[in-house]
């Protein structure tokens, strides 16, 4: 069935997008000694000089208010190990860092133990789009180590996913 126009449902539109794979990030920072941070799906690459990527955040987010406050923020790309910190960090209000294990990046932001990788922003701009925000950061340092987790976190159709390291040409 063909739906257009204004009968778009918020329902039929995260289905339609849910099709479109990707990783899974926990955007975090550090602000006057609290941690904070969120689940993110909605992260790409933007621009290579200068080193730009970016994340969209929900208007109400209860994080984000303080990522910009400090203006900085760790992208911590999740490993296939991390499920139980993407919905950890998916969670409102909880205690999100309880047991975490973590340290801390050349600009401040904490870094999630057994990540795939991660990128150490400074905000560089914020756009309103909707009921979301667009962060756009600047690289300022990143993981020049290869990481001990190999398989990343991927999600599909709202469902986490492994890779299976098939190669198609
Ligand atoms: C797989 C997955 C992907 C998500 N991606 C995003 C996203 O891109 N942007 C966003 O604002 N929230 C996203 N969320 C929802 C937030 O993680 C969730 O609302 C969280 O509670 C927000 O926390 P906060 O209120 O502390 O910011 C995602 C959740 C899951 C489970």
């Amino acid at each position: 069935m063909l739906i257009s126009g204004t009968a778009i449902e918020p329902s039929s539109f995260r289905r339609a997008l849910g099709h479109y794979a990707s990783g899974i990030t926990v955007i975090t920072s550090h602000l006057d000694g609290e941690l904070v941070g969120f689940t993110c799906q909605s992260f790409y690459s933007v621009s290579v000089n200068p080193p730009l990527v970016s994340f969209s955040v929900m208007a109400g987010s209860a994080s984000y208010p303080k990522i910009r406050q400090a203006g900085r923020f760790m992208v911590n790309i999740l490993s296939g190990e991390q499920v139980g910190i993407s919905n950890r960090f998916a969670q409102r209000g909880a205690d999100k860092w309880h047991g975490v294990q973590w340290q801390a990046s050349p600009l401040g932001n904490p870094i999630i133990d057994g990540c795939l990788h991660w990128l150490d922003c400074e905000i560089h701009a914020e756009h309103v789009a909707g009921d979301h925000l667009i962060v756009i950061g600047e690289v300022k340092a990143l993981n020049l180590q290869t990481a001990a987790a190999t398989q990343p976190l991927l999600y599909f159709k709202g469902q986490y996913r492994n890779l299976a390291m098939h190669e198609v040409a």
